[in-house]
C-alpha cells in the first residue's frame, strides 16, 4: 500500500478550473517577452515572482493582465497552452478543462483566429501524445459591457464545436452575474456548458444569482456559499459541482491558510467539491499540490481524497461512456493501491 501522499499524487483526476493564462511561468513569459519584443516591468525572473505577492483579487488581476501581454502569436499561445497540459499531465490528470479570457487578447488586437488557433491545436496535440483529453472553455470578463461578451460570443461562432462551455471571470465585487444573463442565455441556447466564477470574494447571494439567473451548470469557487446555509442546502440537493481552488484562495486572502479553508466542511456537508489550480504559474500550485496541501492542512481522510477525485469526473463535461472509463480508472487504481472503494 502506497503512502496517502503518493495515491493522491498518483491517482487519475481532471482538472477543471484553471487559467491558461495563468499557467504562463516566469521563464516563458520572459522568453516570449524577448521574442515578440514585448517590454515587462521587471528586470529578471526573480524580480517578477517577487511581484507575486498579493493582497486580493484585483491585485493579482493587475499582474496577470499585464503578464498575458506578452503573448502575440499563434505560436504563443500553442507553447503556453502545451507548456501546462504537459505540466498536468504529470500530475495525472488525464482530462482537463481549461478557461482563456478571449477579450484579454482581442482588445489588445490579437485576433481571435490566432489565440484560439494556437490553444486548439495545443489541445488536439495532448489528445494524441499525451493520452489524456483537454476541451476548452470561453470566459467572459465580468468588468467589461454585456455587450463585449456577446461580440465575444460571436468571435467563437466558427470555432463553436471545439468549445465546450462559457464561464466568468474578473473582478466580482461591483459585477453580479445577473449582468450577463441573455448572454447565457444565448450560450445555452447554442449548446454550450455555463458556468461563473461566484463567491470567490463576492457574497454567496452571487452564487444563488449565477445558479438562478445564469442557471449555470457549475459554480467556480463557489466558497462563501457557507455564509447562507440554505444556499449550501440548495447546492446539495441540486449536486451543483463547486470547482474549489484553495492555494488561490490562500494567496488572495480568501482564507488566513489552507487549515482555515472550507474545503472539508464542504465535502462533509454533501456538496459537489472538486480541487483545482486556477492559476498555477501565478499561485505556485499545479493541481497536486492542491490536493496534498489541503490533505495535510485539513487531514482530509483517504475516503475524502478518493471522493474529490471522483467528484471531478462527476463534475467533468463528458459523456457518459468516458464518465464511467475515469472512474473505472480511478476504481482499479485506489483497489490496487489502497484498498476498498470508499463509500460515499
Ligand atoms: N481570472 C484568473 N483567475 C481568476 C480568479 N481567481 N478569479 C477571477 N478571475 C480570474
Ligand atoms: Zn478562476
Amino acid at each position: 500500500m502506497l503512502p496517502l501522499t503518493a495515491i493522491v499524487e498518483k491517482m487519475p483526476k481532471a482538472e477543471l478550473h484553471m487559467h491558461l493564462e495563468g499557467a504562463l511561468e516566469a521563464d516563458l513569459l520572459f522568453a516570449l517577452s524577448r521574442r515578440n519584443n514585448v517590454a515587462i516591468r521587471y528586470e529578471t525572473e526573480d524580480e517578477l515572482r517577487a511581484a507575486y505577492n498579493f493582497t486580493n483579487l484585483q491585485s493579482f488581476l493587475d499582474v496577470y493582465y499585464a503578464g498575458l501581454t506578452v503573448l502575440l502569436k499563434e505560436q504563443d499561445f500553442y507553447d503556453m497552452t502545451w507548456a501546462y497540459l504537459e505540466r498536468t499531465r504529470a500530475d495525472n490528470v488525464v482530462h482537463t478543462e481549461v478557461f482563456i479570457s478571449p477579450q484579454a487578447h482581442t482588445r489588445r488586437n490579437i485576433p481571435f483566429a490566432v489565440m484560439f488557433e494556437g490553444i486548439d491545436r495545443a489541445l488536439r496535440d495532448a489528445e494524441k501524445r499525451l493520452d489524456m483529453t483537454a476541451r476548452l472553455i470561453i470566459g467572459i470578463q465580468r468588468q467589461f459591457p454585456e455587450e463585449a461578451a456577446f461580440a465575444m460570443v460571436e468571435q467563437a461562432m466558427p470555432y463553436r464545436d471545439r468549445i465546450a462551455g462559457i464561464g466568468m471571470g474578473g473582478p466580482e465585487i461591483g459585477n453580479p452575474p445577473g449582468k450577463f444573463a441573455r448572454v447565457f442565455e444565448r450560450a445555452r441556447e447554442l449548446g454550450w456548458r455555463t458556468m461563473a466564477h461566484a463567491g470567490e470574494e463576492g457574497p454567496a447571494a452571487f452564487i444563488a444569482e449565477a445558479v438562478d439567473v445564469l442557471k449555470v451548470d457549475r459554480i467556480d469557487h463557489g466558497v462563501r456559499c457557507d455564509e447562507d446555509p440554505a444556499l449550501v442546502a440548495r447546492l446539495r440537493d441540486l449536486q451543483i459541482p463547486l470547482t474549489v481552488c484553495p492555494i488561490s484562495n490562500v494567496k488572495l486572502k480568501v482564507y488566513p491558510d489552507l487549515a482555515a479553508h472550507n474545503l472539508k466542511r464542504l465535502l462533509d456537508a454533501g456538496l459537489c467539491v472538486t480541487v483545482n489550480s486556477d492559476d498555477p504559474s501565478y499561485f505556485d500550485g499545479y493541481v497536486n499540490k492542491n490536493y496534498t496541501g489541503s490533505q495535510e492542512a485539513l487531514g482530509l481522510s483517504a475516503g475524502d481524497m478518493y471522493r474529490l477525485a471522483r467528484n471531478s469526473f462527476t463534475a467533468a463535461f463528458i459523456g457518459p461512456a468516458e464518465r464511467q472509463k475515469h472512474m473505472a480508472a480511478l476504481d482499479a487504481f485506489w483497489t490496487k493501491n489502497h484498498g476498498a472503494i470508499p463509500r460515499a
